[in-house]
């Protein structure tokens, strides 16, 4: 094939599959489904998704549902909530999930922990060994900051969007804190200006940044400040997102390759900077790696993101007419090929459980 990019297992360390009580908005076979035509080896489902992933028993549920339907592999992780669940940070739950995420900002779902006592109280029961993802948005960066410098529990800020949000966490970096920086593709391709054209489909949380903001992360990835490129993942049906209250979240797990490929070919960014932010540094961070024969193709090829091409359940994207550079030819799992360019040919079950075995 000429011109292709070659992705040893790449890994999206932070989507929201939905499935269980959310299986309208999208499903684990589905999703999953999604992520392999995205590209995707891997992901890390976040904990928000009713039942949320907040005791030993919901952590099973999703668990079993993600080991009987999913189709990439997966990890899940914990979350830590307001009403103190820290007495589940058992070894054997610990031993099960990718890491704990915190929600220190209003956010989709029941998460959020608003107080700085009971954030610490999460920082102080979760294990070193493992880690902590954090939605922390503004000054709450700096917050969650003294905890990781108190507590020194290896610390991933998910979705960075602001300039000074990046100040914080460079500063943290040079000081030799425990921290990594994840930004999204919806942040790194548009900005506010977008809300104006995309309405409830351009709401997400964080929400949409200026221009400088943009540039600041695009500098960033190029300093080395920002680690990994996630999806947030987060899909809505357009029905939610035409209500009064559209809930904030967009989907992302099809189109963050294309739009990092058309980076590439715009020589905004190396294929190898491009390499370490999906697979590499994700892989490093949430210590995985992929089996042999586990990478995939993608064809330096133009076409235009449109719906009729897309597979996540919520059947829309933020990026619709976009053109971009990039097509996912296949992606094979330890020697087999699992997605083709056009089907998915993983059976429902056939992804792996990435932390703690089967369920
Ligand atoms: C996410 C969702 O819908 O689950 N929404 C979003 O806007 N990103 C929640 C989150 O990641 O904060
Ligand atoms: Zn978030
Ligand atoms: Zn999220």
């Amino acid at each position: 094939m000429a011109n292709t990019i070659k992705i040893p297992g790449a890994l999206d360390p932070h989507v929201h599959l939905r499935g269980m009580d959310w299986s309208h908005k999208g499903t684990f076979a589905g999703e999953t489904a999604a992520a392999l035509a995205g590209g995707y080896w891997a992901v890390l489902d976040m904990p928000n998704t009713p039942p949320e992933t907040t005791s030993p028993q919901t952590l099973a549920t999703k668990r079993a549902g993600l080991a009987a339907q999913a189709v990439c592999d997966w990890g899940v992780y914990f979350g830590g909530s307001q009403a103190d669940n820290t007495a589940a940070y058992t070894p054997e739950v610990v031993s099960r999930v990718c890491g704990l995420k915190l929600y220190n900002n209003a956010t989709t779902g029941a998460l959020l922990i608003g107080d700085q006592a009971t954030r610490a109280r999460h920082y102080a029961a979760w294990p070193r060994t493992s880690r902590i993802a954090v939605h922390a948005e503004s000054e709450t960066v700096a917050d969650i900051l003294e905890l990781v410098r108190a507590h020194r529990v290896p610390t991933h800020f998910c979705h960075i969007s602001t300039a000074e949000e990046i100040r914080h966490l460079r500063a943290a970096k040079e000081a030799g804190l425990p921290v990594t920086v994840g930004v999204t593709p919806h942040h790194l391709f548009l900005t506010e200006a977008d809300v104006a054209v995309l309405g409830a489909l351009g709401r997400m949380k964080p929400e949409l940044k200026t221009l400088a903001d943009q540039d600041a992360l695009w500098d960033a990835i190029a300093s080395g400040v920002v680690d990994v490129v996630e999806s947030d993942h987060a899909p809505h049906t357009l029905a939610e997102k035409a209500s009064d209250r559209p809930p904030a979240g967009v989907p992302g797990l099809e189109t963050t390759l294309p739009l990092l490929c058309t980076a590439v070919h715009d020589m905004r960014l190396t294929v190898e900077r491009m390499i370490e932010l999906v697979a590499l540094r994700p892989q490093q961070i949430f210590g995985v790696r992929p089996g042999p024969e586990t990478y995939t193709v993608i064809e330096m090829t133009p076409f235009t993101i449109e719906r009729a091409n897309l597979r996540t359940g919520c059947g829309w994207s933020p990026f619709e007419g976009m053109s971009v550079m990039g097509k996912v030819r296949e992606v094979w799992v330890r020697g087999r090929r699992v997605f083709d360019g056009e089907r998915v040919l993983a059976g429902p079950g056939s992804g792996q459980s990435l932390y703690g075995g089967a369920a």
